[in-house]
Order: structure tokens, then sequence, then C-alpha cells
């Protein structure tokens, strides 16, 4: 008799750490729902899956998840499908505009539902039906970033935080009925993050001992979802780091503006 295989949907799959989870739950047997704006990558990425893990069914979503109806349409169209995930990756994001830009409102709004409001919605949809089934595996995709609030960075850094604090408290609500709800934090990871964001000057000159791959980040997520931790925080040197970054002292001198 056939296994019922699993299914990872996975948002942001078309670059860097998502296209890495999708490949890795490949690798475990997972059927697979890959989200993302540019659906010829999406169409690559799912090509060549199917090579290296011949059976792999997957269903390709083209989702703007900056819009607020995005986690609606894709819950619905998985519905009609008869498609429910045992794994749910909200690994979409970018490093966005600065909060003081002066851009209309509305940009900035755009910004949060991608980084936040969408990641509340997809658990929100998604995990009741996991609890149903009693089995779901969540991964959060915050950032180191999130774990202290620091000058300058009025937006990203708050946004994860708000990742953090979610997965802990869903996780705490869930992992005794069977769903295990993590935030992974990354440090400075390799894929296109930077190159997106403009900030490749300033990957040049940071040293090379900082950065991760996206291979062993994405590792550590899944392992760690595994075992029902509620934050992963990911790379040996973050986890030596995290620690003093909750010190009152620390946080002290992450908020003096030297601009
Ligand atoms: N790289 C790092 O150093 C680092 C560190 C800490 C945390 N992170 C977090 O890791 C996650 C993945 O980033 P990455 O490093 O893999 O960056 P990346 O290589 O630039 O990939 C970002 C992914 O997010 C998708 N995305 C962006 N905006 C979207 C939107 N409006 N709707 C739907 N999908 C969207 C992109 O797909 P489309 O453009 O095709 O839509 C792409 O697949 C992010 O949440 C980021 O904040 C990264």
């Amino acid at each position: 008799m056939n296994k019922i295989k699993k299914v990872a949907l996975i948002t942001g799959a078309s670059a860097g750490l998502g296209q890495e989870f999708a490949k890795q739950l490949a690798g475990q047997g997972c059927d697979l729902v890959l989200v993302a704006r540019r659906e010829n990558l999406l169409e690559n990425i799912a090509t060549e899956i199917v090579e290296n893990w011949p059976g792999t069914l997957i269903t390709n979503i083209k989702a703007d998840l900056s819009e607020p109806s995005a986690p609606r349409e894709i819950f619905d169209e998985l519905l009609d499908l008869g498609i429910s995930p045992n794994y749910l990756i909200n690994n979409a994001g970018s490093a966005g505009p600065d909060f003081f830009d002066e851009i209309p409102w509305e940009e900035h709004l755009n910004y949060m539902t991608l980084m936040q409001t969408s990641v509340a919605e997809m658990c929100h949809r998604f995990i009741p039906k996991m609890l149903s089934k009693k089995f779901g595996r969540v991964i959060n995709v915050s950032s180191v970033a999130g774990r202290i609030s620091r000058a300058g960075d009025c937006h990203y850094g708050p946004m994860k935080a708000y990742l953090v604090a979610l997965s802990e408290a869903l996780n705490a609500s869930t992992h005794n009925h069977g769903v295990n709800v993590s935030a992974l934090c990354p440090g400075f990871t390799h894929t296109d993050f930077h190159q997106v964001g403009d900030l490749e000057e300033m990957k040049e000159n940071t040293p090379r001992f900082i950065w991760y791959s996206a291979q062993t980040v994405v590792q550590e997520g899944l392992r760690a979802v595994e075992k029902g931790r509620s934050i992963q925080v990911s790379g040996r040197l973050y986890r030596w780091i995290d620690p003093l970054f909750q010190s009152v002292w620390t946080r002290k001198i992450f908020q003096i503006n030297r601009q």
C-alpha cells in the first residue's frame, strides 16, 4: 500500500531560503506547493526538483503576499484542489523600505502585510486543519534582526520580532496537539536578499565568517521544528551572540544612534 505523502507549502520559494526549503523537503519525501510572484522561476525550480526527486507532485501558485487577499486566495485554491499542507513555511520577505522613507503610507502597509499579517493569516487559516489531523510543522522565517532592536531599523527588525512572539505563542498553544511552530532566526545568509535590497556593498564590507549557507540555515530550521523548538537562532556564531542580545546592557548599546 502506498504511504500518503506529506505536503509542504513554502512561500518565497522562487529563490534563496525558500528554494532550499523546497529541495530539502522534497528530499524528505514531501509533495510541494510553491508560492511566489515570479512564476517562471517557480517552474524552473519545480522542473529541477522533479528531475532530482521523481514522483514529487508540485503545485505552483503565483501570489503577491503584500496584497491582503493573497493568503485567502492561496487557501481557497488549495481547498478546491483538495490539498491540505502538513508543513507551512512562511518564508517570503525582503529588506523593504526604511521606516521614514517618504513614500505613500500604503507602500509601507504593503510591506507590513508581506512581512507580518500575511504570515499571521497563513497560520490562522492552515493550522486548524493540522490540529484536526494531529500533525503539523510550521516555520516562520524571522531573523536575528528580530532578536534585538537597534537604532535605524524600525521596520524590518520589529516585524521579525513579531514573528518570534507569534511563533512562541502558537507553539505553546499547539505543540501538545501535534503541531510544532518555530521561528527560524538566521543571521547573514548567502541568498539574493542583499542584491534585491540594494545591500551588496554592505555584504562586501562584512567578514566572510559571519555568513552562512542557505543549506545550513534550512537544515537547522527543519531539525528545530521537528524537535518542537519555538525559536531557532541559526548558525553557531549567532547562537553564541543571542544571549548577549537579550542582555539589558547590550540592548542599550544597540540603541545608540550613530548617524
Ligand atoms: N538572507 C539573509 O541574510 C536573511 C537573514 C535573516 C532572515 N532572512 C529572511 O529569509 C527569508 C527569505 O529571504 P532570502 O534570504 O531567501 O531572500 P531572497 O533570495 O531574496 O528570496 C526572497 C523570496 O521571497 C519572495 N517574495 C518577496 N516578496 C514577495 C511578495 N510580495 N510576495 C510573494 N513572495 C515574495 C521572493 O519571490 P518573488 O520575488 O518571486 O515573489 C523570493 O522567493 C525572508 O523572510 C528574509 O527576511 C534572510
